[in-house]
């Protein structure tokens, strides 16, 4: 296989692979952890468990979002914009994706973070977590009908000279 191609399978396996970690592990927080921990925790251990989590959660979410963004710019430059060109509808839909994934990791920085000015988010976690999760699903979705109905145009490839047609009689020596 050729050795640049192996780059782009490892691009696409990093950038599929850390879209499900985080997107599965914001699932599970939301919708099982957060409910649970309500339900059967007094304030101050659901304040020391929500602590320890942040922390611990915050390296996924940091070193995540370095992933997707080297692997997604990768794929975009390197693989997408070689097969689609002039193509609107894939590079329309692609800005879209790129915007509402910047906004993922902006709701996803500030859930884990510390700064002053986003303490707003941090307060209503869940409606924002719910929020993240909706867009994530939407960057997902999209990427999925990029990959099947924008086949794009692959670059040619020439035929190998074995494949080429003998001169007429050349075969009957
Ligand atoms: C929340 C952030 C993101 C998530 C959850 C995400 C998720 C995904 C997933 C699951 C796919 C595979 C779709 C499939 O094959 O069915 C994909 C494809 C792709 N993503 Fe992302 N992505 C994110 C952000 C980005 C960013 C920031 C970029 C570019 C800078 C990007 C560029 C791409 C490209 C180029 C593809 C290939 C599309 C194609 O097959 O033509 N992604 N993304």
């Amino acid at each position: 296989m050729d050795p640049l191609m192996i780059l782009d399978v490892l691009s696409r396996w990093v950038h599929v692979g850390t879209a499900v970690v985080l997107v599965g592990g914001s699932v599970f927080m939301r919708y099982v952890l957060m409910p649970a921990a309500s339900t059967t925790l007094q304030e101050a251990d659901h304040d020391a468990l929500r602590q320890q989590l942040m922390a611990r959660w915050k390296k996924y979410v940091m070193i995540g979002i370095v992933l997707l963004l080297a692997s997604g710019l990768y794929n975009y430059v390197k693989v997408a914009i070689p097969n689609h060109k002039g193509d609107g509808f894939y590079h329309g839909l692609m800005g879209t994706k790129i915007l509402l994934g910047i906004a993922v990791f902006f709701l996803g920085s500030a859930l884990v973070g510390r700064s002053a000015k986003l303490e707003g988010i941090r307060r209503n976690r869940a409606r924002w977590l719910s929020v993240l999760i909706l867009l994530a699903g939407i960057v997902i979705a999209i990427g999925g009908l990029l990959k099947v109905a924008a086949k794009g145009t692959p670059q040619q490839i020439p035929a190998p000279a074995l494949l080429e047609v003998p001169p007429e009689g050349a075969l009957l020596g």
